[in-house]
């Protein structure tokens, strides 16, 4: 990566769940109402089996980025969700022995450096299962060019989450995920 003075490393996120929802809101785009949705979310989240995180912080302290996830469970709200699109394009069984993404946000200073790269493979190069997947909202953003060069390719299309107004795309890779040449 191209700024060395940022490190990537496990962070406890639900330590620092309101600096990581901050990024977010600024990454993503997220209200005030959406970030106190999110924050119940995403301790719930890390209390799951298996989840982990990491974060990026520069030589300051502060948070650039992080990035979390875990093995998926079928009973997990996410996967019921995306369940009938992968069905429907002969993918289910991606379902099993993947690790999700369940989110991954670089703030706008600290984009284009490859920290989000970093991030994506530190984590899961971490896990033991095969593969990974995520979801992204359907579009060509810089997330969809990112995992479609780690290898991540679309195994469902216009999926539609309750209370979300844009579809996503459903996303898996074999792990380890690829590097650049
Ligand atoms: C997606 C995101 C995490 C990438 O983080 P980043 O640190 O900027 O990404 P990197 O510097 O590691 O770039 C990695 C790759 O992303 C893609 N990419 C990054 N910026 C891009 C841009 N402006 N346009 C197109 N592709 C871009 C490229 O494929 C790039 O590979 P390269 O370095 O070989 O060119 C970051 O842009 C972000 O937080 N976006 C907003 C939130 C978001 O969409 N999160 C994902 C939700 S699914």
């Amino acid at each position: 990566m191209d700024d060395t003075e940022i490190v990537i490393a496990p962070v406890n996120l639900a330590a620092r769940v309101d600096e990581a929802l901050a990024v977010q809101a600024v990454a993503f785009g997220l209200d005030a109402a959406e970030v106190a949705v999110r924050r119940h979310i995403v301790l719930r989240h890390l209390l799951s089996p298996g989840a982990r995180a990491y974060g990026a912080t520069t030589p300051d302290g502060r948070l650039a980025g992080f990035v979390y996830g875990m093995p998926n469970d079928r009973s997990h709200w996410w996967s019921t969700v995306v369940e009938p699109y992968l069905r429907a394009e002969g993918n289910a069984e991606w379902l099993d022995g993947s690790f999700v993404i369940t989110e991954l946000h670089v703030h706008p200073d600290f984009q284009g450096r490859g920290v989000g790269r970093e991030l994506i493979t530190t984590i899961t190069d971490g896990s033991e299962l095969p593969r990974s997947i995520l979801s992204a909202i359907d579009t060509e953003s810089p997330a969809r060019g990112l995992y479609r060069s780690l290898g991540y390719t679309d195994l469902a299309r216009r999926v539609h989450f309750p209370s979300a107004p844009r579809p996503y795309a459903v996303m898996g890779a074999p792990l380890p995920l690829r590097r650049r040449n």
